[in-house]
Order: C-alpha cells, then sequence, then structure tokens
C-alpha cells in the first residue's frame, strides 16, 4: 500500500513543481523560531534551547536545538533570550463594543457600522496584546461573523474569531431592551429580532436554527440575569430547563458549542444539566453546581477582573444605580466562587468580557486568577490548552505543537513566576507571520 500511494505521489509533485516554476508561486517559506524557553501549553513546565520549525503557516517541528539544523542562510526569529508561548486565546470577547463608551441603548443611538468601525479597531488590539484567538460571545446582530470573514481573508488585522450571534434572551431578559413604554420599545425592537428573543422551547428551537443560518460558530445563550442590563436580576433564572436543553441538544445536533452566560446559582445548574459546554461568568455557584459542573466536564470562563473596572469607572461613565448595586452584588462573590471552583478541579478557560473593559487590557486578568487560586502555569494554559478545547480548536490552536497554526507570542521574562509580564506582550506571531517583534527578533 504504501509503495503504491508512494509512486502515485511522485509524478503528482513534479507536476506540482512545474506549475510552480511557470506561475511563479514559490513553496511556503521556513521559519526558524529558536525559543530560548518554551512553555507549549502541553505540560505546566519549560523547555529550554528549543526550535520551532514553521513552514507557511503551521508548525512542523518542535526539537531541542541540538537536533535541528538550521541551514545557512535560513530565515530565523531569534527569540533565543525570550520565553515563547502559544498565542493567548480570550473565550469572551465583545469585539463590537468599546468600553470607553459605555452605553446601554448604544442599539437605539447608532447603526450597525459604529460597532463595526469598532471591531476593525478592537481586533489589531488585540491581536497586539498577544491574543491570537477568541470566542467573541454576543454581538448585533451578527457583526462577529463578518469580523471572522473579513480577518480570515486577510482583509483586516485581528484574532482568530469564533463568532456567535447576539445572545439568546427570553423577552425582557439580559439580552432584551428595558424599561420603555410599550410603544417605544416596539418602535426600536421591531420583529425581526426573532433571531435573537425566544420564549418557549420551540421559539429557542427557531432561534439556534436561525443563527446557524446566518454563520455563527457558536450559541450564546442567556440563562440568568445580568449586570449591565435594566429591570433583569443576576441571581435569576430567565430560561428554564427544558428550554436550554432544547438549545444545547440545537447547537451539538449542529456541531456547534453552545455557551450560557449564568451569574444565579439555579440557572447555572440547569445550564450544566441541560449540556451546555460553558458556563460564563458563574458568579453565585454553589457547591452543588461546582460538583454538577465537574461531573460534566463543563468549563467555566470567569471573567474576574470585570469587577474593578467597572465599579472604578461607574461615577465617570455615569452607570445607573441599579447596574452599580448589581456589580456589588456579584462582583466579590465570584472571585471567592472562581477560587472554590478552582480548588474543586472545575475545567477552567480564559474569558474576560473583553469589550465591557478596554480590549487589549486581556491579559490584566491573569493576576486574578492566580489571586484566586491557579498557578501560573494552570492560568495559561487555561488561556492556551484549555481555551482552545473549549471553542473546538484543539487540532489547530492552544499548543506550540508539530501540526498546529504557528500562532506564537514572546515575552522578556518569565511568567511562570510573574503571570504579569504576559500584560507586555513583545513579539506575536500568528499563522507564521510576525504582526508584532519589539523584541527584534526577526530582524535580519
Ligand atoms: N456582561 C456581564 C453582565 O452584564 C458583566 C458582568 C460583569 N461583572 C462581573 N463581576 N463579572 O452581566
Amino acid at each position: 500500500m504504501k509503495v503504491i500511494a508512494r509512486i502515485a505521489l511522485i509524478p503528482c509533485l513534479a507536476a506540482a513543481c512545474m506549475g510552480m516554476a511557470q506561475t511563479g508561486v514559490t513553496a511556503p517559506a521556513t521559519v526558524y523560531v529558536k525559543a530560548g524557553h518554551l512553555f507549549d501549553a502541553t505540560s505546566d513546565t519549560l523547555r529550554d534551547n528549543v526550535v520551532v520549525v514553521v513552514t507557511g503557516e503551521r508548525i512542523v517541528k518542535v526539537a531541542a536545538s541540538g537536533e535541528v539544523a538550521i541551514p545557512a542562510g535560513a530565515t530565523v526569529v531569534d527569540l533565543s533570550k525570550a520565553w515563547v508561548l502559544p498565542g493567548l486565546i480570550d473565550c469572551h470577547t465583545h469585539l463590537q463594543a468599546r468600553a470607553d463608551k459605555y452605553d446601554p441603548i448604544n442599539e437605539v443611538k447608532q447603526t450597525p457600522f459604529d460597532g463595526g468601525f469598532n471591531g476593525v479597531v478592537n481586533a489589531r488590539t488585540t491581536l497586539m496584546a498577544g491574543f491570537t484567538g477568541v470566542r467573541d460571545v454576543g454581538s448585533e446582530p451578527f457583526f462577529a461573523v463578518d469580523l471572522r470573514k473579513a480577518i480570515d481573508s486577510g482583509y483586516i488585522v485581528g484574532p482568530r474569531v469564533v463568532a456567535s450571534g447576539p445572545g439568546i434572551s427570553i423577552t425582557g431578559g439580559h439580552g432584551d431592551m428595558n424599561g420603555f413604554a410599550p410603544a417605544v420599545s416596539n418602535m426600536m425592537y421591531p420583529a425581526e429580532k426573532d433571531y435573537a428573543i425566544a420564549d418557549g422551547p420551540d421559539e429557542v428551537r427557531r432561534v439556534v436554527r436561525k443563527q446557524i443560518k446566518y454563520g455563527v460558530d457558536v450559541i450564546k445563550i442567556l440563562a440568568t440575569g445580568g449586570v449591565l442590563s435594566a429591570g433583569d436580576k443576576p441571581g435569576a433564572e430567565q430560561f428554564t430547563y427544558e428550554e436550554l436543553k432544547v438549545a444545547a441538544d440545537e447547537a451539538h445536533r449542529a456541531g456547534r458549542k453552545i455557551a450560557a452566560h449564568a451569574h444565579g446559582t439555579e440557572g447555572i445548574k440547569d445550564a450544566v444539566r441541560a449540556g451546555i459546554d460553558s458556563i460564563e461568568h458563574g458568579s453565585l455557584i454553589d457547591a452543588e453546581g461546582i460538583a454538577l459542573m465537574k461531573e460534566h466536564g463543563t468549563y467555566l470562563v470567569a471573567d474576574i477582573y470585570n469587577d474593578d473596572y467597572i465599579l472604578g469607572k461607574a461615577i465617570e461613565f455615569g452607570l445607573p444605580k441599579e447596574n452599580v448595586d448589581k456589580e456589588k452584588m456579584v462582583g466579590r462573590l465570584q472571585r471567592e466562587n472562581f477560587a472554590k471552583a478552582v480548588a474543586a478541579g472545575v475545567k477552567i478557560a480564559f474569558g474576560t468580557d473583553a469589550g465591557v473593559y478596554p480590549h487589549g487590557d486581556n491579559a490584566k486578568q491573569f493576576y486574578y486568577m492566580v489571586k484566586f487560586g491557579m498557578t501560573p502555569a494552570g492560568a495559561i494554559r487555561a488561556a492556551t490548552q484549555s481555551a482552545a478545547d473549549l471553542i473546538d480548536r484543539a487540532a489547530d490552536e492552544g499548543t506550540v505543537e508539530a501540526g498546529k497554526f504557528a500562532d506564537m507570542i514572546a515575552v522578556s521574562a518569565n511568567p511562570l513566576e510573574n503571570v504579569t509580564v504576559l500584560e507586555h506582550v513583545g513579539f506575536v506571531m500568528k499563522g507564521g507571520k510576525v504582526y508584532k517583534d519589539e523584541l527584534g527578533a526577526a530582524k535580519p
């Protein structure tokens, strides 16, 4: 079998080469990345003096420097004095949103272009901060789908995007716009909103299907109330178990994962029981919820940096008292409960809610993850290997291994000793292309 395959392959390769010579297309370039210290995210340890061989957009080999013969004249990226890691992944962003311009009813004041402009800037900022991947969970109407296409086609610069549509909400829920008279509400929220608001299992099923029709990679459902919305309570369950189950089943049937925004104790448990893949926020989780998450292998994506930013900016932004009070109610508890979940061994994936706080500051959350119980290596793996697993990109992203995309970052100090060095990423490569090189690594 092998021999036949080889014979068949040779003429095929020769033909390809001739074709290349005629059209001027060259073979993908090979780059040798010398890593002084590599955290490949397959374990909690560092490897010293490693060479990562990149051909085109993929890693083809990772080996001790003594085992790789670098040909004379080869392209070398010299990170031999740096710490190299996989590109980071933030599993909870809103690239459409600007944190310096908080306005809960933005949607009715501005056209969708406003969010589009924000997204172009925020995507670049996120990549330059070392995040080569994001899962964008909640945008209007299907902004993240368009953003993903624009980035993948090379038209704009940004991270790889796993896109959701708008968070699916009950009428009057966290994703609805509340606090207006019916006549105003109806004017602002016409019937086409039926791609996001659903009541009852049948409507939930239809909305999930509709979002898939519009190209989402992942479903986001708002299982409980929220903080930065009007008229709802973070602790209160919004969708019923039956509705959540239909959403999870329908998403999975279509080969999509599903994330649930859930602060409230009961909503978290029902989402986990329904088979939802990740709990976002998880603020008021109790011991039973933690046990259920362990049993089901559900990921916790807790935005535990957010509280500082929201409360710090509340006055400057004129945040309504209702929202400030709700933040005070969940913020501290979220951190304490996160520590309990970590101690119990719940799977953790890194997600920040960037957009509520400034894009580019994503890595500030590492400090809190370590403060609230994770090791630096564990926090970094949450933002690499585990994040890739949660967003269904483990074959392509999350570790520095042969076969994966060459998405790598570097810092000039040891992140396992001080995780905050990740707030200053000096080198960013995505798909073999260098986007940032403050370390002078790629200089000829
Ligand atoms: N988007 C979330 C909400 O409105 C933000 C919660 C932020 N607070 C926190 N402590 N994580 O519910």
